[in-house]
């Protein structure tokens, strides 16, 4: 079979957006039967999380939604950009941080704003919930929700 398709979510911590983006993802892959043809991963721009859980009011929030988080916190690295086919980037100041990594701009076409795959949304980019309230969680999720299934789409039309 051909090798599968390497995905990753990139954040800010790796502890709330980049993480639920993975479980939804995941998800979704699962419930269409693609879990062995696409590989989820997430990853943050800094690293002061490293190790830990997704936040808990992420985890509740996603939790209430069927998806269960349960990766641990990580920082994106240059390797992670020759390794992944798609690099999901949540809002401006992590495509930079991003890119920042991409000394020869030899991976530019494969990093890309999460938004770009949303179709019920206008939003340019999954705002930072962590110094806000409930709602802002909900708010991500919902955003999450609806790019991942474009997020499908596009990883479809790669594997055909
Ligand atoms: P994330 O959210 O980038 O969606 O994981 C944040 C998590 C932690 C912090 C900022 C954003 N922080 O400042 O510790």
């Amino acid at each position: 079979m051909a090798e599968p398709f390497r995905l990753l979510f990139v954040c800010l911590g790796n502890i709330c957006r980049s993480p639920a983006a993975e479980g939804v993802m995941r998800a979704l892959v699962e419930s269409e039967g693609l879990a062995d043809r696409v590989t989820i991963r997430s990853a943050g721009t800094g690293g002061w999380h490293a190790g830990k859980l997704p936040d808990q009011r992420m985890r509740s929030a996603a939790q209430n939604r069927g998806y269960n988080l349960s990766s641990r916190a990580r920082q994106v690295s240059e390797n992670d950009l020759r390794e992944h086919h798609l690099v999901l980037v949540m809002d401006q100041q992590n495509l930079r941080d991003v890119r920042s990594y991409d000394y020869e701009s030899q991976f530019a076409s494969k990093i890309r704003l999460f938004c770009e795959f949303c179709t019920d949304h206008q939003e340019r980019e999954v705002p930072d919930p962590y110094y806000g309230g409930e709602q802002g969680f909900e708010d991500v999720l919902n955003l999450l929700e609806d790019g991942c299934r474009g997020v499908l789409c596009h990883i479809r039309s790669s594997l055909a």
